[in-house]
């Protein structure tokens, strides 16, 4: 069988390096992308290619559609087309609501959501030529329940839902199925900023009452990926520690 290509979106650090690394020990080609972080990309890439030779590393900035033309130009060339897409690549950050510029309102939609928008447009032709492929987004518990100081997150969050279940709808026709991953609070940079009080907080309102690590949700994301999961589309996966049950 083909080995299947995965295009992992900011794969330099966090959750999308834990899952590049995952997948690479599965028969995998493996694709990371990240945006200006070349020395964590690289760390990304001479780990895999310790036991994963099919690597490859792509800055490309998914805010910009030529970029990501070109990143998908590169991955046909050297893998044919991409099988598996993770739009993992996001941003964050915190203010109230008031305070949140339009720029940086449309900033955040502009890799969040269009930026997923980009590369499913860019990966689903020859998905529906094959018939056969998978999308993964990765949301966030504020796109299910909404986050205090993160109401543009939060939208893109929820955004991501919304788009992922439509397109469930419309591409399951043609092979393709589209899931989506909602993890609570990972230990990674995206929360490097955030008091150490406030994360206190944040955990004790919940059962497991800890951050995940992103290994964590990269477990989540092998399975949906897998051919194990080849009758689950439009669902929502809440990673969260219990959260809200
Ligand atoms: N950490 C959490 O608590 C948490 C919770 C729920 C959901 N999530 C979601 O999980 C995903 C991964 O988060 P993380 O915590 O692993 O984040 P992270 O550690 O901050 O890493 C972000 C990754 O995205 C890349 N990136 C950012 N903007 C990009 C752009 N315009 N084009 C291409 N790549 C870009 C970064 O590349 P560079 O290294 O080059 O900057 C980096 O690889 C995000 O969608 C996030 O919203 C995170």
């Amino acid at each position: 069988m083909k080995r299947e290509t995965v295009l992992i979106t900011g794969a330099s650090r966090g959750i999308g390096r834990e899952t590049a690394k995952l997948l690479a020990k599965e028969n995998y080609n493996i694709v990371i992308n990240y945006e200006k972080n070349e020395i964590s990309a690289k760390k990304t890439f001479e780990e895999i290619k310790e036991y994963n030779s099919n690597v490859l590393m792509i800055k490309a900035d998914i805010r910009k559609k030529s970029e990501v033309d070109k990143m998908f130009d590169e991955i046909e060339k050297v893998f044919g087309n991409v099988d598996i897409l993770i739009n993992n690549a996001g941003i964050a950050n915190t203010a109230f609501f008031q305070d949140i510029s339009e720029e940086c309102w449309k900033d955040i939609f502009d890799v969040n959501v269009n930026g997923s928008y980009r590369c499913i447009k860019r990966a689903i032709p020859n998905m529906i030529s094959k018939k056969y492929g998978k999308i993964i987004g990765i949301s966030s518990i504020w796109g299910v329940t909404g986050g205090a100081l993160e109401v543009h997150y939060s939208a893109t969050k929820g955004a991501i839902i919304a788009m992922n279940k439509a397109l469930a709808k419309e591409l399951g026709y043609s092979g393709i199925t589209v899931n989506t991953i909602a993890p609570g609070g990972v230990e990674t940079d995206m929360l490097s900023n955030v008091p150490k009080k406030s994360i206190e907080a944040y955990c004790s309102e919940f059962p497991l009452g800890r951050l995940a690590k992103a290994i964590e949700i990269a477990n989540v994301i092998k399975f949906l990926v897998s051919h194990n999961a080849d009758y689950i589309t439009g669902e929502v996966i809440n990673v969260n520690g219990g959260a809200f049950i």
